[in-house]
């Protein structure tokens, strides 16, 4: 060997190897992970032992023990339809300030924000061939309405996009229904947010689309929807599986079908909303900063108690949690409810703009907006190093709950961040039924549980003070995409 080579490799050796807290490397389980940490940190880490317990007993059996659940119930029944642009949704942040301010939190304002104000109105799908029936619908946001009488048509069912292509020569002037199957919503949502606008290309006069959904329960499903301005807006609406698969059923039997939609939907001029920021302030280094969060916002139908109360109320409550046991970490821990999701990350994408200058100051972003259900752990967008540190918080938790990581954060909020660099994560949770009730009137408190609350709020608090309060400045996550534990 080489003499530079040999050095190289002894600094290297010293750096890591020698100093590293082997245990884990000596375990027999296969799954045990292949986290490596220098020996200090892992010490670092492992001495946040009791200040973590403190926070995990404090959910189970101390006074936060069934708290996220109940301050988000009372939430959820005072502002239930808390759609940008809205008096309600601005209620409901008065409300959630002024009970940051009674908790004393650090820095408590509203940061202001244009965002969209999109009113529903009446609105009615009626089938009037080959006979009569109401369908359930909700219209989409953004979408135009049609004339007071309504739009009467003969209506085409479709399975796909290329199925609509095929078809293009018997599309215009008709109503386009969209049968698509599920496959998963980031794959099917394109048939809501793009269904319109490739209509309208063939000269469609309003779509019906079968809920993004892979329930089968009789309601439809709301949502946002896009406009391209090259081609005639239509009006957009959603209806249930149930009836879209009706209606193919219908025009597979050769039937003649003419529908009756009405929706009174308007766009008005945007309206000053604002998210919500409350704080507990770093002690040595306040600049830098460990965010938390969720959207406050909602659909006008619901309750949004699953998207995003509970993502909202963890988050708050987590820095409740601190609060209350008198912690008071290195860097700044911030809670931030965003406004105005549903209509495009409205909220979000201008506070990240404006605050562009202090991005290098962030040291880790999180967010949740996938469900509150049964806890996992966290999706993490970060270095081996990132995921290892959590992996390290994670250990202290155990036995009694058994937090793991998966890959990469999938929180739209925080999405921009994320991509450029900052290490961030999503909270990871048993969401299998996310999307059965997702922007429907059954998104209530109902679907809620207390315990998962709970644990949501503890894995929130226990990570956040960690990395807020760790001598460690996180590294950044250029190599994200590539990079796997
Ligand atoms: C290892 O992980 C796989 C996949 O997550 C799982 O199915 C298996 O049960 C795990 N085995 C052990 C020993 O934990
Ligand atoms: C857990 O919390 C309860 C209630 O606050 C307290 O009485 C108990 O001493 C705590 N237990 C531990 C082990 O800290
Ligand atoms: C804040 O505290 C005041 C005084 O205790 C109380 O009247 C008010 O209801 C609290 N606000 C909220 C939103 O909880
Ligand atoms: C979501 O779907 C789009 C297009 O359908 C794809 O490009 C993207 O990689 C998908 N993302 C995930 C997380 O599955
Ligand atoms: C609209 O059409 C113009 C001209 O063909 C094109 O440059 C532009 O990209 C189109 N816009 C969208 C949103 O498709
Ligand atoms: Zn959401």
């Amino acid at each position: 060997m080489q003499k530079r080579v040999f050095q190289k490799y002894l600094i290297l050796c010293l750096t890591f190897l020698c100093l590293s807290d082997l245990s884990a490397l000596k375990s027999k389980n296969k799954n045990k992970s292949k986290c490596v940490l220098p020996r200090n940190l892992a010490r670092e880490i492992d001495s946040y032992k009791p200040i973590l317990k403190d926070i995990k007993n404090m959910t189970t059996n101390g006074f936060f023990h069934g708290l996220t659940f109940n301050e988000l119930a009372t939430f959820v029944n005072k502002f239930s339809s808390r759609i940008s642009g809205s008096k309600t949704l601005e209620r409901s942040i008065d409300y959630m300030l002024e009970k940051s301010k009674n908790m004393s939190f650090d820095n408590v304002h509203g940061e202001e924000v244009m965002v969209p104000r999109w009113i529903r109105g009446k609105e009615s799908v009626k089938l009037l061939k080959p006979l009569v029936k109401n369908i359930p619908m909700l219209g989409l946001g953004y979408s135009v309405g049609t004339p007071q009488k309504g739009i009467t048509a003969k209506a085409v069912v479709v399975r796909s996009f290329s199925d609509l292509i095929l078809r293009a020569n018997e599309i215009p002037g008709r109503i386009v229904v969209f049968n698509q199957e599920y496959v998963n919503y980031n794959e099917t949502v394109k048939y809501r947010s793009q269904g319109a606008i490739e209509a309208a290309k063939f000269g469609a006069v309003a779509v019906l689309i079968r809920s993004i959904t892979p329930s089968l329960e009789y309601i439809p499903h709301t949502g946002m929807m896009d406009y391209n301005v090259n081609v005639t807006k239509i009006p957009a609406a959603c209806i249930t599986v149930s009836d879209a698969q009706y209606l193919n059923k219908l025009a597979d039997e050769d039937k003649e079908i003419i529908i009756n939609l009405k929706m009174n939907a308007k766009t008005y001029p945007n309206v000053k909303s604002r998210n919500v920021i409350a704080e507990i302030t770093g002690l040595i280094k306040p600049e830098n900063v460990v965010v938390i969060s969720g959207h406050i916002d909602n659909w006008d139908v619901g309750q949004g108690a699953m998207d995003d109360g509970g993502g909202a109320f963890i988050s708050w409550s987590a820095l409740a949690l601190l609060k209350y046991l008198g912690l008071k970490p290195k860097r700044t821990i911030r809670t931030i409810l965003w406004t105005a999701e549903e209509f495009g990350l409205i909220g979000s994408s201008h506070y990240i703009n404006i605050h562009k200058l202090k991005e290098p100051n962030l040291q880790f972003v999180m967010e949740s907006d996938a469900g509150t259900f049964t806890p996992l752990g966290l999706q993490v967008s970060g270095t081996n190093l990132v995921k290892c540190i959590i992996e390290r918080i994670f250990s202290l938790l155990k036995p009694e709950v058994n937090f793991e990581i998966n890959d990469k954060a999938e929180g739209p909020d925080i999405d921009s961040w994320i991509n450029s660099g900052v290490p961030g994560a999503s909270l990871w949770n048993a969401n299998e039924k996310y999307f059965w009730y997702h922007h429907t009137k059954a998104d209530t408190i109902d679907l809620e549980n207390p315990e998962d609350l709970d644990k949501g709020t503890a894995l929130f608090a226990s990570v956040a003070y960690v990395l807020a309060d760790i001598n460690i400045d996180l590294p950044r996550n250029k190599l994200v995409i590539k990079e796997r534990i």
